[in-house]
């Protein structure tokens, strides 16, 4: 490992027991897999673990995997967004989706579809029972999960895009708040969405230092930052660490599928789009057949019944390596994207 400037060891780096202010963001998708977790951890950063929607004994099995690989700190990530209103037609979602069946060779997607209830109970339970030593919040106030984190010894990070989040994360009791600029991949983590689905979009180097003055916590800046020089700039704007989520896309460890990839690898920064098309909440994604197609004449069902309606069309695309039917989430800092890295050598050439 690097020798560590004085610089580089932050309030972050005491709190949650790191050698670096380096935090791998929580992915769905498969991507953050347990190694990748584990070797970010090992590297000296802290690797979070994306559990949005996991099977519980997959989430136990994927947690004591990063457990055998890392004695150091990692984290479980949550996407805690509740239901919104709005559009519930399933038979005409159903309508539009199936053209992506056909392409797939999936069957027509049924008329009517009913919300699961939410498994995030259960999956918290199991991060509490396993000592899991962070835990790791998106899209949603943090609440309700702080005490019940803080009783069982689990330290909590709250994703938060405006001010007026940040200040009410802290007054909830999170240790570490990550602010959340408008460049980043991935769904926007407001809290709720304006009237017609829309969300403050407000850039990381104007987010950050706002959200520094106004909470005494240590705060991560996450969105665009892909090296070095991006962990500098938010250090500078008084951040104590980045949490960073599209460099780890292409790391050897890392779940994304081979189409995935092609698709990051030949994207610039002009490439992505936000658009609330593929789940029912603003993200930023790729632009892809899927993604403008949406954009072309079609009114996504509410959050999250959009995601489980398509979850087939999703699900199909990533396993058959379709990356145009996929939702390919990504920040705009594709150019700075390096190939053929280990997550250890991400962490590392940061650092550097
Ligand atoms: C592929 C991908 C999936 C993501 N999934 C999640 C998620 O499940 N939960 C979450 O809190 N944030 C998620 N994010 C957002 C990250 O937490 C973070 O805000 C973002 O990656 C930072 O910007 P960057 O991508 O430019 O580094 C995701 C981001 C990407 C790129």
């Amino acid at each position: 490992m690097t020798d560590r400037p004085s610089a580089l060891r932050t309030r972050l780096c005491d709190l949650l027991g790191l050698r670096y202010p380096i935090v791998q963001a929580g992915m769905g998708a498969g991507i953050t897999t347990s190694d990748l977790v584990a070797a970010v951890s090992n590297a000296g950063g802290l690797g979070i673990l994306g559990a949005h929607m996991m099977p519980a004994d997959t989430l136990r099995g994927a947690i004591r995997a990063i457990k055998e690989r890392t004695d150091r700190p990692f984290g479980v990530n949550f996407i805690v967004a509740p239901p919104e209103p709005g559009n519930t037609e399933v038979a005409a979602a159903q309508r539009f989706l199936d053209r992506f069946r056909q392409d797939l060779g999936l069957p027509p997607g049924p008329p009517n579809l009913a919300l699961p209830p939410s498994p995030i109970q259960d999956l918290m339970t199991i991060v509490f029972e396993e000592r899991v030593p962070v835990l790791s919040l998106g899209l949603g106030d943090p609440g309700r999960f702080v005490e019940p984190a803080h009783e069982q010894g689990a330290q909590v990070m709250a994703m938060v895009s405006t001010v007026a989040e940040a200040i009410r994360a802290a007054e909830c009791g999170v240790d570490v708040i990550a602010a959340q600029g408008a460049e980043a991949g991935g769904h926007r983590s407001n809290f709720t969405l304006g009237m017609d689905g829309d969300v403050p979009m407000v850039g990381t180097l104007a987010l950050v230092p706002q959200v520094v003055d106004a909470v005494g916590v240590p705060v991560l800046a996450a969105g665009g930052i892909m090296d070095g020089r991006g962990l500098a700039a938010a250090l500078a704007l008084g951040a104590e660490g980045a949490l960073m989520g599209t460099r780890f896309l292409l790391a050897r460890e890392s779940g994304t599928f081979a189409g995935y990839r092609r698709a990051l690898r030949e994207a610039t920064e002009v490439d992505t789009v936000v658009t609330p098309a593929p789940t029912g909440r603003p993200a930023r994604s790729l632009r892809n057949k899927l993604v403008e197609e949406m954009a072309a004449g079609y009114e996504p069902l509410s959050y999250p019944l959009q995601g489980v309606a398509a979850m087939d069309v999703y699900r199909a695309a990533a396993a058959s390596d379709h990356p145009d039917l996929f939702p390919l989430w990504a920040g705009q800092g594709l150019r700075l994207l390096q190939e053929d890295q280990s997550a250890a050598e991400i962490v590392a050439a940061t650092i550097a």
